[in-house]
């Protein structure tokens, strides 16, 4: 099947290179493999780079790149996308040294966001000394947050060979590629209003990589936009903690489960507080889908029952509250560079 393999890397250009890097390296725990020409490369595995962190006077998520299997997979890709009528940037000669991938295509997305589609990224030699602290398993997924879903999920799938492994509602969708883990990407629909990257999310091994990395975030006083919770779509336990200065959230999660069963059939997940996190059944109007949390204000009564918004017509719930109820904050998401 043509698709990508993984979630390869996130480029975010930053106002402060400085400080950026040092979160990266104190409160996320990756490692530092390269600096040049304003550019920091970190990771935190035994690839050259999850993250790219590139000073800038227009700070924002600049691409979001998927690893390809190989290079004729990518020419395969560039084709079908040019077939398509999407425009494909090609990388030129030189890329390895200066990139650290050896061949790479950009375009962009329905809602303008730049992906990238590359090969061979360079391997370091040892693994980082920062896994010493919490060991990574990988890059796991990034969320982005868009218009339209109908118009962005039809490109992920329909030109990029993603599978959809869940709905919640119609209007965010999980998406699954050659890693198989539940989601690689997600795409949540905004109603219209904002074309943002959301977060970011590293796999650890073992609860107590994220224990220990819950730990070091409070002991940081870094915020958390969501501490311990246990996802339904994935099944992962999770937190999610906020790199303020650049508007982006960083998910650390273990246990997400991978799909092996070809013959998987997609849910149509409802968007309920229990969808975000099972562990909310118990309290006051939880189970009853009455209810929502918020980490500000606590238990709020919803302004709907949940069986009239599930059994209510073909599209119960708007997108402003499927994203409350994914736990996406108004303010939420890291300004993307659209080419628009
Ligand atoms: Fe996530």
């Amino acid at each position: 099947m043509l698709q990508p393999r993984q979630l390869g890397y996130l480029a975010l250009d930053v106002a402060d290179l400085e400080s950026s890097v040092r979160f990266y390296q104190d409160v996320v725990h990756l490692d530092v493999t390269e600096e040049r020409e304003g550019c920091a490369y970190l990771t935190g595995g035994i690839q050259h780079h999850w993250l790219v962190l590139r000073q800038s006077t227009t700070p924002g998520v600049n691409r979001v790149a998927f690893e390809m299997e190989n290079e004729r997979d990518l020419e395969a890709m560039e084709k079908r996308l040019k077939a398509a009528g999407v425009e494909v940037e090609r990388a030129g000669s030189g890329t390895l040294g200066r990139e650290r991938v050896d061949q790479y295509i950009r375009f962009r997305d329905p809602d303008g966001i730049m992906i990238e589609l590359f090969t061979d990224m360079v391997t370091m030699p040892m693994a980082p000394t920062y896994a010493h602290r919490v060991h990574m398993s990988k890059l796991l997924h990034t969320v982005l947050l868009e218009k339209d879903a109908s118009k962005s999920v039809p490109f992920y799938t329909d030109l990029l060979g993603f599978q959809i492994s869940d709905w919640v509602e119609r209007t965010a969708a999980f998406m699954r590629c050659g890693d198989k883990y539940h989601h690689s990407i997600g795409v949540f629909g905004t109603g219209g209003t904002r074309t943002q990257v959301d977060h970011m999310c590293i796999l650890v091994p073992t609860l107590d990589d994220l224990m220990r990395a819950r730990a070091n975030v409070m002991a940081l006083n870094v915020p958390f936009r969501n501490d311990l919770l246990k996802h339904a779509p994935s099944g992962s336990i999770a937190i999610y903690f906020r790199d303020e200065a650049n508007n982006l959230t960083v998910e650390y999660c273990w246990e997400h489960g991978q799909i092996l069963d070809e013959a998987h059939r997609p849910r149509v997940l409802p968007a309920m507080p229990e969808t975000l996190d099972m562990w909310r059944l118990v309290g006051p109007g939880f189970g009853k889908g009455t209810a929502e949390i918020s980490l500000s204000q606590g238990v709020q009564p919803l302004s709907q029952p949940a069986a009239s918004r599930i059994n209510g017509g073909a599209h119960p719930m708007g997108e402003a509250q499927a994203l409350s109820a994914l736990g996406v904050r108004q303010g939420d998401g890291a300004r993307v560079e659209t080419g628009k």
